[in-house]
């Protein structure tokens, strides 16, 4: 997803620009490009490609500027070319605009601007608002106010940064539904779409809401909303080390992050389990608890890898609290009429505390009066922002598009809810230590698993050339085949399903030859006789299996062709182990087939566009 950086300040923007860009990466582009002014110059220099051919672009160029913005664009309006590359400019090429999002009425404003002689360059939606803030500018000669007025037309979403020849002591940056921070440094300052891209330079960073302007000088920086009117901001400290988001010796980002997850999920956890009392602790749901726990229904809204957590939750809070639980797909729930009540619960789960669909259906759901919930990872992201309680998940920054160590921890604090609500109703003190004490255990149980990485590496190796996968498994392990099936294909590129495992005989049973690899979740569970019998059906058929089994479960070996022992835990948490294995198999399987894992094609990190 597209990607912002800006730098004001006595430095030379270029290599500042450069190291924000690449710390951007993460979030998937096609092309990128830097807007520069100076005394004597304003030059723009972009790429399809990556931002290490922008680099060496950039070298051969010996730029120097003390302001400037760079932009990783992820393809929505137009296909990925050097003309629709961000920056766009005016038609005098002495403004520079960086866009994220989608500009819905892009081509009625076009066609205005068309009448008034404007020439267009580019397919893109942004180049429109270049030209739109260029006609304000003719007739307000302030930038500010040239921005504002153009954004008072602009139906869609934007983070935008822009620069002026005219005006070469600014930045000025909006937004509506597309994150943009301000870095602020010492006679310097940053903008960006992600924190991640300051860190670097400062720890210091101001959050813009959706409908505000701001103008970033070296040293201040001023906001309003879009009617003009003064708006403070406050300064938020950010607690991320340069360290936790690079690559920390692994070859990838998703194996950094897999092999995280004993530490990530002891830190979902931490501070947050009583055990003298069999409860969970909430610093994020204080004072919410009653209301939560009598709640009439609670609805799941996600996308990706998070509905996938969803779905685990809907079996465990259905389970232990004994309340109804519905899941929804974030862009489903926010076009269709919902029926909620003002005593339903609505949990809103997203890593990235930023994708569009969850977003619009946490503002749908509150104008509807019920209670929303966020359970994220970014710390400050918009949906965390706007909801009413949360949960931080405090895995650490996830940078691999894969998401894997986030979703362990979104299933680790959707059981610390369970066990508050559920203690609230039916369940006993020593129920619920019994869930603390397996909860405590899962990072040694998930020290085991990945011991055996060079083991399912040999594994993966041998099906690596497979073309189609099914992914099985029956009640809590039906939305773990779901995500093993998602993760196999988000980076390797393979085909592939995950089901229910009875539902096989209803249709995909009829693919299953001694060509098509089953996974199986064979875990020794309440379902596992039935999961045995769906194993049978299978091998009756010659299909090839891979079981994830328990450590002490001797009996499945000679039923299938590998195993990968995973240890016991309850049935609730028992995904959480279970998954780990599948991470690693889609991994090394991505890996031997020479895959950018950390940027698979096509897809992106964050999501903030439609
Ligand atoms: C993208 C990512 C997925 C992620 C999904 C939801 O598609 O590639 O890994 O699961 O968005 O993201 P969120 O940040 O809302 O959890």
């Amino acid at each position: 997803m597209c990607g912002i950086v800006g730098y004001i300040g006595n430095k030379n923007c270029v290599p500042i620009l450069l190291e924000g860009l690449k710390r951007l990466e993460y979030r998937g582009y096609d092309s990128a490009g830097i807007g520069i002014i100076n005394e004597t110059d304003c030059k723009v220099v972009k790429t399809k490609g990556k931002v290490a051919d922008l680099e060496k672009l950039l070298y051969n160029e010996n730029i120097y500027a003390n302001l400037g913005i760079g932009h990783t664009r992820w393809a929505t309006h137009g296909e990925p070319s050097i003309e629709n590359a961000h920056p766009h400019m005016n038609n005098d090429k002495t403004l520079f605009i960086i866009h994220n999002g989608i500009i819905e009425n892009y081509a009625s404003l076009k066609k205005g601007l068309l009448n008034e002689g404007y020439k267009f360059v580019s397919e893109t939606d942004t180049e429109v608002l270049a030209h739109l803030i260029d006609h304000y500018l003719k007739l307000k000669n302030n930038l500010f106010q040239a921005v504002r007025y153009a954004l008072n037309e602009v139906e869609g979403t934007y983070g935008i940064a822009v620069i002026y020849k005219n005006e070469p002591d600014k930045i000025v940056v909006a937004r509506k539904g597309s994150p943009l921070v301000i870095g602020v440094g010492k006679n310097e300052n940053f903008v960006a779409s992600d924190v991640n891209a300051l860190i670097t330079y400062t720890s210091q960073v101001v959050y813009l809401e959706d409908g505000e302007i701001a103008e970033v000088y070296k040293d201040h920086f001023h906001a309003k909303n879009i009617h003009d009117e003064e708006i403070i901001k406050e300064i938020h400290e950010v607690d991320l080390s340069v360290d936790e988001i690079t690559k920390g010796g692994y070859p990838h980002y998703m194996l950094k992050e897999i092999m995280e997850q004993p530490e990530s999920i002891y830190n979902s956890m931490r501070g947050r389990l009583v055990y003298e009392d069999g409860i969970s602790k909430l610093g994020g749901l204080q004072g919410y608890e009653e209301r939560i726990a009598n709640s009439d229904r609670i609805i799941i809204s996600a996308c990706g890898t998070s509905w996938h957590a969803g779905l685990v939750g809907e079996y465990m809070l259905e389970q232990y609290a004994g309340i109804p639980v519905e899941v929804e797909y974030a862009s489903e729930f926010r076009y269709r009429k919902p029926v909620i009540n003002s005593n339903d619960t609505i949990i809103f789960i997203s890593q990235s505390g930023e994708t569009a669909d969850t977003l619009a259906s946490l503002r749908e759901a509150k104008k509807k009066g019920a209670l929303c919930l966020g359970i994220c990872n970014v710390v400050g992201s918009s949906i965390a922002r706007e909801s009413d309680a949360g949960v931080y998940i405090h895995a650490g920054p996830e940078i691999g598009v894969a998401s894997t160590k986030a979703f362990t921890s979104q299933l680790v604090v959707l059981s610390l809810i369970t066990l508050l609500l559920a203690r609230r109703k039916s369940l006993n003190l020593l129920e619920g230590q019994e869930i603390i004490k397996e909860m405590q255990s899962l990072p040694s149980k998930v020290e085991r698993i990945l011991k055996q990485n060079k083991y399912i590496k040999e594994i993966a190796d041998k099906y690596a050339d497979c073309r189609n996968f099914l992914y099985l498994g029956r009640g809590y392990h039906f939305p773990v085949a779901l995500e093993g099936a998602l993760k196999l294909k988000e980076i390797s590129y393979i085909h592939a399903e995950g089901y229910p495992a009875a539902e096989m005989k209803h249709g995909p049973i009829a693919l299953i030859d001694e060509n098509m690899p089953v996974v199986f979740l064979a875990i020794k569970d309440s379902v596992y006789e039935k999961v045995l019998s769906n194993i049978q059906e299978v091998k009756a058929r010659k299909g090839r299996i891979l079981a994830i089994v328990n450590e002490e479960d001797n009996h499945i070996d000679k039923m299938v062709d590998h195993v990968i022992r995973v240890p016991k835990t309850i049935d609730m948490l028992q995904p959480i182990l279970s998954v780990i294995p599948l991470q690693l198999l889609a991994y090394h399987i991505a890996v031997k087939k020479g895959l950018n894992v950390d940027q698979p094609r096509n897809l992106a990190k964050s999501v903030t566009v439609e």
